[in-house]
C-alpha cells in the first residue's frame, strides 16, 4: 500500500480530536485515513509567527506523523481571513452579498499555496499518494507539479461548489479551475456540486467532459471528477457513546429538561449554518403555539469560529439579539425556552446530548455535507429514536431523504416541522430512523477514504 500524504489548512493534533464534531468533520476523518496508510499530515499550525514562518515542526502521535508550519500575521490575514474565508467561503456558500474581491488577498492566497508547496515537497516520496483538502488549497496541485512532482495527486472539496453563474463573479475563476485540472482526481460531496463543476469546465473552459465517467480533458491533461459523500467515524463515535462521560452528559440534559422535549442544534458559529433564520423559525413556532413553550426547550451549541472576520462577528451579534428577544418574551421564572452555549464539547458529551434530545435541528442555508446530521442519527436509541429536521440545502439531504426536510429560509416551514417532530408517533420515528441509519453506519469515513484513495491510486 502506498504511503499517503494529506495536505490541509488545519492539522488536528490527536488530543483536539474530541471536539471535531463541533469544528467540522475534517479532523476525525483524516486521522483514520492516515493511521491506516502510515502517512504524513501536513498543514498550517494555526499560529501566526513572523520569525518562525515556514519552519517545519514534525510530531509523531498515535501512528500519525504531523508536519506543520507557522504563517506570518500578514499571511494569515490575506490567505485565511482574507481570500479563503472572505472570498471563497461565502462565494461557495452562494453568499455573493458577503463575498469580498480584493487583489491583495488573492495574491496572499497564491503566495501561501506556494509556501505550502515549497515546504511539503521534500516530505513527499516517489510512490506517495498525495491528497489535498479544501478551498484553502485549490491551486496547490499545480504548484506541486511546477516543482516536478509526478505523483498521483487528488483534491477533495468539503464545501459546496457554486453554480457557474455565481462562480464567474470571481475575478480569477478561470485560473483557479485550470489549476484544479492539474489534479488526477477531484472529489465533491454530492452529485449536485459535481455537476456544477463539470458544467463550468464544459461551458466556460471549453474542456471535453464525459459526464458518465467524470473525465475532464483539457490542454492535453486528464482529470477525473466524482462525488464522494463523506461519512462519520461510526465505530469511534459509538465507542464514545459507551463512555461514562457520554452517559453523564445524557443524564445531565435529561434531568435539566424533565417534562419538556429537548431539541438540539450543534454548529460552528457561521452564517452558512442558518442560525438567526433557525431562531426566527423557533420564534414563529412559539408565536403560533404559545402554550407549547412548556413542551419544548431548544439547546443551541455554537462554538465561535473565524472571529477575526467581520461577517462572523456580525452573525454572533445577530444570533445573541434574536435569542435574547425570544427568551425575554417567553421565559418564566422556572423556564427558559432557548439555551445558547458559546463553546464546543467533546465527542462523548455530544453523543450524550444527542441521545437526550428527541429532535435534532440541522438547518444550514447551504452546506457541503454536514456531519452533525449523521452524528445525531448515530447517537439515537434504536428502540426509541428522535427525529432529525434537516435543511434541504445540506449535502446530507441527498443521503437522508427520510429526515424531515425543511426550507431553512422559511420560518413557517421550520415552525411546521418542529410541530411535526414534537408530535410524531413512535412508529413513524422508527420507520424514518431505520430508513436513514444504514447509510450513516455503512457509508462511513473509512468507506469514503477507501473510495477516494482507490480512485487516486488509479
Ligand atoms: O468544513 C469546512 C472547514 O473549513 C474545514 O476545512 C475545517 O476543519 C472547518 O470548516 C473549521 O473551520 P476553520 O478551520 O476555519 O476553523
Amino acid at each position: 500500500m502506498s504511503r499517503l500524504v494529506v495536505i490541509s489548512n488545519r492539522v488536528a493534533v490527536p488530543k483536539a480530536r474530541g471536539a471535531a464534531g463541533a469544528q467540522g468533520g475534517l479532523a476525525g476523518a483524516l486521522n483514520s485515513a492516515l493511521k491506516k496508510h502510515k502517512g504524513v499530515w501536513f498543514g498550517w499550525s494555526g499560529e501566526a509567527n513572523e520569525e518562525r514562518a515556514g519552519t517545519i515542526n514534525m510530531q509523531r502521535h498515535d501512528g500519525v506523523t504531523t508536519a506543520t508550519i507557522d504563517l506570518t500575521p500578514q499571511e494569515v490575514d490575506d490567505y485565511y481571513n482574507g481570500y479563503a474565508n472572505s472570498t471563497l467561503w461565502p462565494l461557495f456558500h452562494y453568499r455573493l452579498d458577503l463575498t469580498r474581491y480584493e487583489r491583495e488577498t488573492a495574491k496572499g492566497y497564491e503566495a501561501v499555496n506556494e509556501r505550502f508547496a515549497e515546504s511539503v515537497t521534500p516530505l513527499i516520496e516517489e510512490d506517495d499518494l498525495v491528497w489535498v483538502h479544501d478551498y484553502h488549497l485549490l491551486p496547490l496541485g499545480e504548484r506541486l507539479r511546477s516543482r516536478g512532482l509526478k505523483n498521483r495527486i487528488g483534491f477533495f472539496l468539503h464545501t459546496p461548489w457554486p453554480p457557474t453563474r455565481l462562480f464567474v463573479s470571481l475575478p480569477s475563476h478561470e485560473r483557479l479551475v485550470k489549476t484544479m485540472l492539474e489534479y488526477d482526481v477531484v472529489g465533491f460531496q454530492t452529485q449536485e456540486w459535481l455537476e456544477s463543476f463539470l458544467h463550468y469546465c464544459q461551458k466556460e473552459l471549453g474542456a471535453e467532459v464525459d459526464e458518465a465517467t467524470g473525465k475532464v480533458t483539457y490542454d492535453g491533461r486528464e482529470c477525473t471528477a466524482r462525488a464522494y459523500p463523506i461519512g462519520i467515524d461510526w465505530d469511534h463515535f459509538q465507542a464514545q457513546g459507551d463512555t461514562g462521560e457520554a452517559r453523564q452528559a445524557c443524564q445531565r440534559l435529561l434531568s435539566s429538561t424533565r417534562h419538556r422535549t429537548a431539541m438540539i442544534g450543534v454548529d460552528r458559529l457561521d452564517y452558512s449554518k442558518g442560525l438567526p433564520e433557525r431562531i426566527d423559525g423557533i420564534g414563529r413556532f412559539f408565536d403560533q403555539n404559545p402554550e407549547r413553550v412548556r413542551d419544548l426547550v431548544y439547546i443551541q451549541i455554537a462554538p465561535p469560529s473565524r472571529e477575526d472576520v467581520d461577517s462572523y462577528q456580525k452573525i454572533r451579534g445577530e444570533l445573541e439579539q434574536k435569542t435574547g428577544q425570544i427568551n425575554g418574551a417567553r421565559s418564566e421564572v422556572d423556564l427558559v425556552p432557548i439555551r445558547y452555549v458559546n463553546r464546543g464539547y467533546s465527542h462523548a458529551e455530544l453523543f450524550g446530548f444527542f441521545r437526550a434530545s428527541k429532535i435534532g435541528m440541522v438547518s444550514p442555508l447551504r452546506d457541503g455535507m454536514n456531519l452533525v446530521a449523521k452524528e445525531y442519527l448515530a447517537a439515537q436509541d434504536p428502540e426509541d429514536p428522535g427525529v432529525l429536521i434537516l435543511s434541504r440545502f445540506a449535502g446530507a439531504a441527498a443521503q437522508l431523504p427520510e429526515a424531515l426536510l425543511v426550507n431553512p429560509h422559511s420560518p413557517d416551514d421550520l415552525s411546521y416541522m418542529i410541530g411535526k417532530a414534537l408530535d410524531m408517533p413512535k412508529a413513524e420515528r422508527l420507520r424514518r430512523y431505520e430508513a436513514s441509519v444504514a447509510t450513516v453506519r455503512d457509508d462511513n469515513v473509512q468507506a469514503w477514504t477507501e473510495r477516494f484513495t482507490a480512485d487516486l491510486a488509479g
